[in-house]
């Protein structure tokens, strides 16, 4: 599959968030990557439904990634998809019936995701292969962009890579944590074909020359 760089608007200026992403996407993004924190899953505290919406009504038209570091996750899916969320991915431990959410995310028109921390193990997948759309590893632990890459993601990458191509499905393959233009090449030879950066798209003053290496740097 097309390999797709999703800027986390974690690190945009929030201040001026409908020009931030209407820049990225300028810049070559694919995909808006929306991170959803509510200080008891995760410790700290993002954005909700409304924003996601009213990116929508500023004129977005990109597919928006909403990841959920929520609990729980259920009662927040409707309004997500209400708002306008092209994928809502959810951590399967913050899910009382995993199945179920994953379901519900569906009948409500959206993609499917399952995350995984860095320490959280795959056998989640074990009976959900056919349901999920998105399979999204965490490469920090979640709660806070600038972090660094914990390196034993990529044998987790190369794993669920197996397990995907196995499942005959075209199931996406995402990873999100310091994600940067020197570490992708190798995040991509390990399995992965969706990209989260955060700090390393927002915090540089050229958002297309950082989007075009990066592309490049998948390639290589
Ligand atoms: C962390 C978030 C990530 C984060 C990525 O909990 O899910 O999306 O913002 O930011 P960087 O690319 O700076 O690690
Ligand atoms: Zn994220």
């Amino acid at each position: 599959m097309q390999p797709l760089i999703a800027p986390s608007i974690l690190s945009a200026d929030f201040a001026r968030l409908g020009e931030e992403v209407n820049n990225v996407l300028a810049a070559g993004a694919d995909v808006i990557h929306f991170d959803v924190m509510d200080n008891h899953y995760v410790p700290n505290l993002t954005i909700g439904p409304m924003v996601c919406k009213a990116l929508r009504d500023y004129g977005v038209t990109a597919p928006i990634d909403v990841h959920l570091m929520v609990k729980p996750v259920d009662r927040i899916v409707p309004d997500f998809a209400a708002a306008g969320a092209s994928i809502i991915s959810f951590h399967p431990e913050a899910s009382e019936h995993v199945d179920r959410t994953l379901q519900a995310i569906k009948e409500h028109g959206c993609q499917a995701g399952l995350v995984f921390n860095p320490a959280t193990p795959l056998h989640y997948l074990d009976y959900v292969m056919d349901k999920v759309d998105l399979i999204l590893l965490m490469s920090v632990n979640p709660g806070f962009g600038g972090q660094k890459f914990i390196p034993a993601t990529l044998d987790k990458l190369r794993e669920v890579r197996k397990r995907i191509d196995a499942s005959g499905r075209d199931i996406r393959l995402e990873v999100d944590g310091g994600v940067n233009c020197d570490n992708i090449g190798e995040i991509a030879k390990a399995g992965a074909d969706m990209f989260v950066a955060g700090s390393a798209i927002f915090n540089a003053d050229d958002y297309a020359e950082v989007i075009r290496t990066m592309k490049q740097n998948i390639k290589a």
